[in-house]
């Protein structure tokens, strides 16, 4: 369908500047040539190191989180503008972990993503079924519903612009990697959802990203299928060879 990949990596709370800035410099050398949109998810105290590292280079940065006001009294946290102001592009919203640990809920993360595009970052939002939900049969319904629901009230052309990662949240970390074939089902149906809103033009135009246990070794059978458009990586985007391979195996 014409859609550029996008490799995508997810830090989570590791990774101290000088360990950034030596990644950063030590990929940069290796991709520069690459096809795929490389992007790297950093903590917020690895951001201004990074970006200033990834100059000149085409790899990304982005948040893993932010909230939705622009300024105000909310101790501890980090807003659009705060991000677009350091020449941030890419932001991940809704991520399993900060659902499950940090009360995110679809209504905050609408709320983000609108934020998001108000300050012209690209926002990763993250969808995905529990283990239980999974067993019960109700993943589709449950991804597709994550997903409306984080769209609600977006124009197409920002709908174009969102980046959608599924990641079954039993493949999380554990090593338990989705069948290249039941992952791009899913996002098969997310596409079907996104198209039943918004029309087929824009959901052809919708990255839609796995995640969950992607490492070098099944990065290429998953960037094989027919919708799934890329990666969004934790793990293996902490080591620079393992991170290199995966983004190899999107080349063709
Ligand atoms: P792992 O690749 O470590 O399973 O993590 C996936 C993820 O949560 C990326 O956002």
């Amino acid at each position: 369908m014409g859609r550029r990949k996008i490799i995508a990596g997810n830090w989570k709370m590791n990774m101290l500047p000088n360990e950034a800035m030596d990644f950063i410099t030590r990929l940069s050398e290796s991709v520069r040539e690459t096809k795929s949109e490389i992007v790297l998810c950093v903590p917020y105290t690895d951001l201004f190191y990074s970006l200033l590292t990834a100059q000149n280079t085409n790899i990304k940065i982005g948040a893993q989180n932010m909230h939705w006001e622009e300024t105000g009294a909310y101790t501890g946290e980090v807003s659009g503008k705060m991000l677009k102001a350091i020449n941030v592009e890419y932001v991940i919203i809704g991520h399993s972990e900060r659902r499950e640990y940090f009360a995110e809920t679809d209504e905050t993360v609408n709320k983000k993503v609108k934020s998001a595009f108000n300050y012209n970052l690209k926002p990763i939002v993250c969808v995905g079924e529990t283990l239980e939900q999974k067993e019960l049969g109700k993943t589709s319904e449950i991804i597709t519903n994550q997903t409306k629901l984080a769209l609600e009230g977006l124009s197409d052309e920002q709908v174009k612009n969102t980046i959608i990662a599924y990641e079954p949240i039993w493949a999380i970390g554990t090593g338990k990697t989705a069948t290249s074939e039941d992952a791009n089902n899913s996002i098969k149906e997310i596409r079907k959802e996104i198209e039943k809103i918004y029309g087929e033009e824009v959901a052809n135009k919708v990255a839609i990203l796995y995640g969950g246990s992607v490492k070098a070794s099944n990065a290429k059978e998953l960037f094989e299928t027919s919708d799934i458009d890329g990666a969004l990586v934790g793990g293996a985007s902490l080591n620079v060879e393992e991170f290199k391979n995966i983004i190899m195996s999107a080349e063709k």
